[in-house]
């Protein structure tokens, strides 16, 4: 049997082509919360199955993980971007973003780390270059991001000789985010061909997951080549 992956955030964007390049090799579970866009990724892919629901609902993860007894690799690629200066930011938004990007990673590796243990598993979490740099109207971003980060390299030393644990920073990404933000910022003139293209990102997951079983990447950023 082929082993298997679940990637969240399947439904679009980077999340989407990690599923689709992973498939060649790998039983999907396909991650996302709308029901009928994962359904469509199902059926696209050799040998995939759904993994449905709001990853910030706690009962929903430990639902959604309880009959998953060996995990080969676990993808986080779900995510939300806010922005705007500190000044305007609301609480609930830091808690929105905190939620998706920080929590639900921490729970669902949490619930899944006896799976993964068992399969000599690897952890990829998309973060971005912004869990790196900190700019003005990035605090909330960034700062889950950073936070991020501090997750998965506490994990990576928990973890060593176990489970792997990767960290992929790709910088602007032409997905919906990506279009959703350059709006946000004024551009109208969206161009996605200056951004890097989420097969990239996924080429890169690619060789996060076939590195041999001896060495890991621990940190990873793709960047767009142009300006
Ligand atoms: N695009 C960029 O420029 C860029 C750059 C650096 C890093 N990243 C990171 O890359 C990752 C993927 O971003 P993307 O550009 O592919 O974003 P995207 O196109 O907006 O897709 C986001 C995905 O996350 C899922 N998601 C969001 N909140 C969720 C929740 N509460 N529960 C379950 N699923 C949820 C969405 O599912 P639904 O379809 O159900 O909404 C969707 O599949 C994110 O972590 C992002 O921070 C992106």
């Amino acid at each position: 049997m082929k082993p298997l992956a679940l990637v969240t955030g399947a439904s679009r964007g980077i999340g989407l082509a990690i599923a689709r390049d992973l498939a060649a090799t790998h039983r999907i579970l396909v991650g996302g919360r709308d029901e009928a866009a994962v359904a469509r990724v199902v059926a696209e892919l050799p040998e995939a199955a759904p993994f449905v629901g709001d990853l910030t609902d706690a009962d929903t993860l430990a639902a959604a993980c309880s009959g998953i007894d060996r995990l080969d690799v676990l993808v986080h690629s779900a995510g939300v971007a806010r922005f705007g200066p500190l000044a305007e930011m609301r609480l609930e938004t830091w808690r929105e973003v905190f939620e998706t990007n920080v929590f639900a990673v921490a729970e669902l590796t949490r619930l899944l780390i006896p799976a993964l243990e068992a399969a000599k598993g690897i952890v990829v979490a998309i973060n971005s270059g912004s869990g790196f740099h900190s700019n003005p109207g990035g605090a909330v971003y960034s700062g889950s991001k950073f936070a991020l980060r501090a997750l998965t390299d506490a994990l990576r030393e928990e973890l060593r000789g176990r489970v792997r644990v990767s960290s992929v920073h790709p910088g602007r990404t032409d997905t919906d985010m990506q279009r959703q933000m350059q709006s946000d910022a004024g551009n109208e003139n969206y161009d996605g061909s200056r951004y890097v293209a989420p097969q990239s990102v996924a080429a890169a997951v690619r060789l996060v997951v076939d590195t041999p079983e001896n060495a890991v990447i621990e940190n990873l950023s793709i960047r767009p080549a142009v300006f």
